[in-house]
């Protein structure tokens, strides 16, 4: 009986463990090794090169990283750039006025000399991709202490950046991979002079927002559009009206035939962090204990926020951004909790951990290598579960009472003043005004003494608490209320023109005086506290973890040799593959894997502040003039496919078979989006729009046919 039932635990970990075509997260560079064979397989029609090629253009000069923090992609040969309305929003958002309110109504430039530079914003090309594992590791042994081995580390990455071949405007990076087992060096090439080309209105951009986000089926046209200019010698430069389009190495074609079920894709950007290797306790540590925790606290800070935002026009629009930033988060973990739960992450970790186990034990140098490394895991972790859940209450509560904010900057500057140069207190001084400054036109007394008063009860709910907010609660009779209000009356440091103007006219002496201020002393003490209690047990036990996730890392490598590895995300340039298809949500409930237009009128609510449609969309559905862009008389709007993505891929491009754009990813399925930490091809799902409806909203709504004029347009179905 039991060794039928290791037969057949044997025969399920083995198709578990047979590469899933959809799961990875591939470095271009090792395309052609690793990949080529099975994409090929899956129906791609060009090659590795086609992707990666460091000696002629390829698809990856097309690619951008889009201001650090999405990616964004190169159409036309004039430096045209498509990414998300939500990454292009800071910059929508900085040009809009009352009069020209660009978030609501959209904007479009019906000329070069239209389109709105944006300080600050960079878009950044990888010119080429190294292993340079060798030398980075040179001199590392497994004996040593993490803070040697990084010294080694260090030293050695800075021996090696002396010698890079590269041009003086390119610039040059090595990172980590695979837990810091492998290093890779990048050369990328940054432009600096971006400009805002074009952007449709929220109503269509971020079309269903918070109810809709992380949702599928979906109807939003999540794209903006910005332009790259250069110098007159193509290389980059800082903003200049003497500067001109950026002429690309390789721009994407685009195509018009769209995407049908199980056709091929592939998604290419810059996917900002993973962690796939986690053992079985990690997951569940995630499950049952910091993801819970961390929902609950914005449970709390979504319903006071809302219920302001509901009562009163100014603080919907002050805080709109800030609360979809914490519903975002809020709500992936939802998701990603149930997902775990409703995959059985953990049994299937489990299982594959015995596996590879019982290799190891089978094998006597194996077993003094990697014998206890489970257990040590196990251990580790354990230690660490009241550190890190001490950390997500710290930083989920004190980061959004904005008045510790506030305290929080004004207690580092006075400390740059106390002890730092003169030079560096008057630039931290300039930063902080700045940082102040927006922070007050977003802010309002009210809703943030609701927050300290529901957020502290969950604060004072861990472990370990700072002093002095036990003794003021004392003293307040533990009456929440009550101490918020000793705390918030007379409080200048709500006052933001007084605060402000203190900062301009006499910023020592108000520095000196903040000093006994309540909240400033306040935060000071439960910051105090996280430092001296928390911290440094926190990055030792760390410090531990990561050495053993890296030794675990290079073990599955070694041990479990049929299974192909990829690196965790790191924010590096990566291509996803996978195919267009549905999916079964739960019992009976299937999903198709396309929607239309006819989906955005069957959820339109008139004057909604989500789901509200302009009239003009609302005229072409009519007319049903969808010109070259429809199919069948009717106009797709998103698309799904099995692509493994996660934050940072917004904006990356869909590509097809032949390397065409089909359409902008933006999101995942919200049972999916535990593919951050186990990726189940049943149910992990990314959401693109359709570039045709991207076409169409630019050419037909907006009627901007110059842009859409610019770009090469193809059907590669009908070769
Ligand atoms: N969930 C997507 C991503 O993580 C989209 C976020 C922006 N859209 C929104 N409705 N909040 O980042
Ligand atoms: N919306 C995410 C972003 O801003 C991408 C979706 C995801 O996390 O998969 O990068």
């Amino acid at each position: 009986m039991s060794r039928l039932r290791s037969l057949f635990t044997g025969i399920f970990v083995f198709f578990s463990l047979i590469a899933i075509a959809d799961e990875g997260m591939w470095i271009p560079l090792l395309l052609e090794r690793m990949n080529e064979k099975e994409m090929k397989s899956l129906g791609m029609k060009i090659s590795a090169k086609d992707i990666y090629n460091i000696n002629k253009g390829s698809l990856k000069d097309a690619i951008v990283n889009f201001g650090g923090f999405c990616t964004g992609e190169v159409i036309s040969s004039k430096g045209l750039v498509v990414t998300n309305h939500h990454c292009g929003f800071d910059a929508i958002q900085n040009h809009s006025t009352l009069d020209h309110n660009y978030i609501r109504d959209g904007f479009w430039a019906k000329n070069y000399g239209e389109e709105l530079s944006n300080p600050g914003l960079y878009v950044t090309f990888i010119v080429r991709i190294e292993d340079v594992s060798k030398q980075v590791l040179n001199g590392v042994t497994a004996a040593l202490a993490e803070n040697e081995r990084q010294s080694i580390v260090d030293k050695n990455i800075n021996e090696l950046r002396k010698n890079i071949k590269k041009e003086s405007y390119q610039d040059a990076f090595v990172r980590g991979f695979f837990e810091a087992n492998q290093y890779y060096l990048f050369v990328t090439e940054t432009y600096r002079d971006v400009r805002l080309v074009g952007a449709p209105p929220s109503s269509i951009g971020n079309f269903g927002k918070d109810t809709d986000n992380w949702i599928w089926p979906r109807h939003t046209g999540d794209f903006s559009m910005f332009r790259i200019y250069a110098g007159k010698d193509n290389k980059p430069a800082d903003y200049s009206v003497d500067n001109v389009p950026y002429t690309p190495k390789r721009s994407l074609s685009i195509s018009l035939d769209g995407a049908a079920e199980g056709d091929f894709t592939m998604v290419f950007g810059f996917p900002g962090r993973t962690t796939e290797y986690l053992p079985a306790v990690a997951v569940q540590q995630i499950m049952e204990v910091n993801d819970p925790a961390k929902i609950a606290i914005r449970d709390k800070a979504l319903a006071v926020i809302d219920g302001f935002m509901r009562k009163d026009e100014q603080i919907k629009i002050q805080y709109a951004e800030k609360y979809a930033l914490i519903a975002n988060a809020w709500k992936k973990w939802q998701g990603e909790v149930l997902g775990l739960a409703s995959t059985n992450a953990v049994d299937k970790k489990k299982t594959y951990e015995a596996e590879f186990q019982k290799r190891v034990n089978a094998n006597p140098q194996w077993k003094g290598q990697y014998g206890n490394l489970l257990s040590d895991l196990e251990a580790a972790y354990n230690e660490f579960r009241p550190y890190g859940l001490a950390r997500d209450y710290y930083l989920e509560i004190t980061g959004k009472i904005e008045l510790f904010t506030i305290a929080g900057q004004l207690n580092s500057l006075r400390n740059t003043k106390n002890n730092g140069t003169k030079n560096a207190y008057s630039e931290a001084l300039a930063k902080t005004k700045e940082k102040l400054e927006g922070l007050y036109k977003e802010y309002s007394p009210q809703v943030d003494r609701s927050l300290f008063e529901v957020l502290m009860e969950m604060y004072v709910k861990d472990k370990i608490v700072s002093p002095l907010v036990l003794e003021q609660l004392k003293a307040a009779n533990n009456d929440f209320p009550r101490w918020t209000d000793q705390l918030y009356s007379g409080e200048e440091l709500t006052a933001g023109n007084k605060v402000m103007a203190a900062l301009e006219q006499n910023p020592a002496e108000f520095l000196e005086r903040t000093k006994t201020d309540k909240a400033c002393v306040l935060y000071n003490d439960i910051a105090a506290t996280y430092n001296s209690a928390i911290a440094p047990r926190l990055n030792e036990i760390q410090g531990r973890i990561n050495k053993l996730q890296r030794t675990y890392m290079q073990a599955q490598m070694e041990v479990m040799k049929e299974k192909k590895f990829y690196p965790d995300a790191n924010s590096t340039l990566r291509l996803t593959y996978g195919k267009v298809k549905g999916y079964t949500a739960k019992d009976a409930v299937r999903y198709d894997y396309y929607t239309y237009l006819d989906g955005v009128m069957e959820k339109y609510i008139p004057g909604d502040y989500e789901f509200d449609v302009p009239k003009k969309l609302r005229e072409l559905y009519n007319s049903k003039d969808y010109g070259q862009y429809g199919k069948n008389g009717k106009l797709p709007v998103c698309f799904i496919a099995s692509n493994h993505t996660t934050g940072g891929n917004s904006g990356s491009p869909a590509l097809d078979a032949w390397g065409n754009l089909i359409g902008l990813n933006f999101d995942r399925t919200w049972e999916g989006t535990m593919s951050d930490i186990n990726f189940d091809p049943s149910i992990c799902r990314n959401i693109m729009v359709d570039i045709r409806y991207v076409l169409f909203i630019i050419d037909k709504y907006a009627e901007a046919g110059w842009l859409t004029r610019e770009m090469k347009l193809v059907h590669p179905k009908k070769k």
